[in-house]
């Protein structure tokens, strides 16, 4: 997502902070600035949309000297991607500049309140209310900097990692975090501030990790950590023993490592502010100005490529279970060129993380033609899918780096379940069913974590099956396209053929390759189909294949007849796949590394396929 660099200290600023925002570049932005505290109490600011580099080109030839100053590169969210909407923020009067990562939820208010009291915005972003609160605080109630901002905070719903600088008081330095990841790094009579330890690493090892509802004052002449409630906190020194690729992955061996670890959060981002729990009902920003037109949709065509249009056809079973309308699921390069038949009621939902698929893209192009409602869910602000979409709902997980998706599979049907919602309480759906439903989506990331805690075992498991050369991936309704997605990840990064298949298919051919050198992933949850993949695994018994079955924790039977199961918690059957996906991930990973392949760039495959 966002970079975040701050420093404080007596070295002339603008070197280090560009040195430190170009490491944190591999995260993916789309703009970026900086605001420095000049000697004559003026600030400085340049920001630039693009790469670092057009920043560079900007500054070019110009003085700028400081010693106090922060720096943001952006990944947008909240408003489009320009120089206005690039951080760092400011108050109406200039003096308080900020860079923030993570969304405020109740900014909408927050500016309407700030706005009747005659603050001025200049750009659309989340953001910039809190560089307004902040100054209307400190300004009405006659308080220092850090007093106002832990008032501020105070009111503030939502997730930050917050670096803020006024110009009343050069030489100091504010942090602040909640829910997104900040850091302080302590260097001699210097502190650097950062999303990330990559941008530390350089200046100093030696760090305090701020949590939750904390915020650091920091100047030359040392720091000081409070509570929101002004308490002073002792904060442990820790030393940072990773080396700069490390501290990129946050620790994690690879960037896929770190997407699977960071699903819990990112899940968590994709349903932020969107679920009314005790109404049963999801709110969707995106989708609010056509809300009355998607009740008039009838069918839905659902278009994506790859992982996308898995979770898409998971999709299909939810909306036509749960919220009544017919569904068509289509890989993008099928769609284009088979002339789709569209009646009135039609609409079209594309899913893509990059937003720019070629292929997903040109079906919207044709369905809009055919003056089709257009929808999107994408990850990527801004990019072609989310601009050319009637409408939509951003992903807000933070760019993925690893070419095999992960957490924007999971994030996607989770935001599918929360359009299922949206779409069904329009329709039939009762409001104690979407109160269950609801309930259910909201312990998605609790119960993602619990999986996480078993990658050692999946680990052995994936080194047991690793003589195998093929694999057949099983499922049934919701955890059919679980299985292609299971196989597909083994595929793309361990070059092992893998077939995901309906267990239901099974019997019309591909039985024929089972023998005991032939396993099957089998996907069983206690779920609508559960004895119904307990016959296909009698049946790949009966035949000699091995077996490995994703079931519900707590399940006896299934112990008996697998020859291994890794367990998953129990949840709704339609968010059984967001689950069931983990440990495959998991699985296809340990797969991949353990044959000493680069996981994070398989051969072959590219991120974003922006060709046909
Ligand atoms: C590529 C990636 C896949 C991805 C697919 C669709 O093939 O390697 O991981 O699922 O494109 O990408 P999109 O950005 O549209 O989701």
């Amino acid at each position: 997502m966002c970079g975040i660099v701050g420093y404080a200290g007596k070295k002339q600023v603008l070197p280090i902070l560009m040195d430190g925002i170009r490491n944190l570049e591999y995260r993916g932005y789309d703009s970026a600035g900086f605001a420095i505290i000049e000697p004559n109490g003026k600030i400085k600011s340049v920001k630039s949309v693009g790469k670092i580099s057009a920043l560079e080109e900007k500054i070019n030839g110009t003085e700028v000297n400081g010693t106090t100053g922060i720096i943001h590169s952006r990944w947008a969210t909240h408003g489009g991607v320009t120089e206005a909407n690039a951080h760092p923020h400011h108050d109406c009067s200039g003096s308080i500049w900020l860079v923030h990562n993570g969304i405020i939820e109740n900014y909408k208010e927050l500016k309407s309140h700030l706005v009747k009291k005659g603050h001025k915005f200049t750009s659309e972003t989340d953001t910039e209310v809190v560089a307004h609160l902040i100054e209307e605080i400190k300004k009405s109630q006659k308080l220092t900097l850090p007093e106002a901002v832990a008032l501020a905070l105070r009111q503030i719903k939502g997730t930050y990692g917050l670096a803020i600088i006024d110009s009343h008081n050069p030489g100091q330095l504010i942090a602040a975090r909640n829910f997104s990841p900040l850091l302080v790094g302590i260097g001699d009579g210097e502190y650097l501030v950062a999303s990330d330890a990559s941008a530390v690493i350089k200046h100093t090892r030696r760090v305090i990790y701020l949590n939750d509802g904390e915020y650091a004052v920091l100047s030359p002449d040392g720091f000081e950590v409070y509570t929101l409630s002004s308490r002073p906190v002792k904060k442990d020194i820790k030393q940072l023993d990773w080396d700069m690729e490390v501290a990129k992955k946050d620790g994690f061996a690879h960037f896929m490592l770190k997407e699977i670890n960071s699903q819990p959060e990112a899940i968590e981002n994709s349903i932020r502010g969107r679920l009314i729990a005790d109404e049963g009902m999801a709110k969707l920003g995106g989708l609010e100005s056509i809300k009355e037109k998607l009740r008039d949709v009838k069918r839905l065509h659902i278009v994506g490529c790859g992982t996308a249009y898995l979770a898409g056809k998971v999709g299909e079973y939810m909306l036509e279970e749960y919220a009544q309308i017919p569904v068509k699921t289509e890989v993008g390069s099928e769609f284009r060129y088979k002339k789709p038949v569209f009646e009135k009621g039609d609409a079209l939902l594309a899913i893509s993380q990059s937003g720019e698929t070629a292929d997903t893209l040109a079906a919207i192009r044709e369905a809009k033609e055919k003056g089709v409602l257009t929808l999107g869910i994408v990850n990527a602000v801004g990019s072609s899918i989310a601009r050319d979409t009637d409408a939509g709902v951003y992903q807000h997980i933070g760019p993925e780096i690893g070419v095999a998706s992960t957490k924007a599979f999971t994030s996607q049907v989770t935001i599918l379940s929360l359009l299922t919602l949206f779409l069904g309480r329009q329709r039939a759906m009762s409001l104690v069913m979407g109160q269950r439903i609801a309930g259910e989506i909201k312990k998605l990331p609790a119960l993602i974590k619990e999986i996480l805690k078993t990658d050692s075992q999946i680990k052995k498991m994936s080194q047991k099956y690793s003589k195998y050369g093929n694999f057949l991936y099983l499922g049934r309704k919701y955890n059919l396209p679980a299985a292609f997605e299971g196989a597909l990840k083994i595929k793309e990064i361990s070059y092992v053929h893998a077939e995901g298949l309906g267990a239901g298919e099974m019997k019309h051919g591909p039985l024929a390759m089972i023998d005991n050198n032939f396993p099957s992933v089998v996907i069983v949850p206690k779920d609508s189909v559960y004895e119904k993949n307990i016959s296909n695994i009698q049946e790949l018994k009966a035949r000699g294949g091995p077996v490995l079955a994703i079931a519900t924790k707590g399940d006896k039977e299934i112990s008996k007849l697998a020859d291994d199961v890794i367990y998953i918690p129990k949840t709704l059957e339609m968010l059984t796949p967001v689950l069931a996906v983990v440990p495959l991930q998991i699985f296809a990973y340990h797969f991949g590394t353990m044959k000493g392949y680069d996981v994070d760039k398989p051969r072959n495959l590219a991120k974003s396929v922006t060709v046909e």
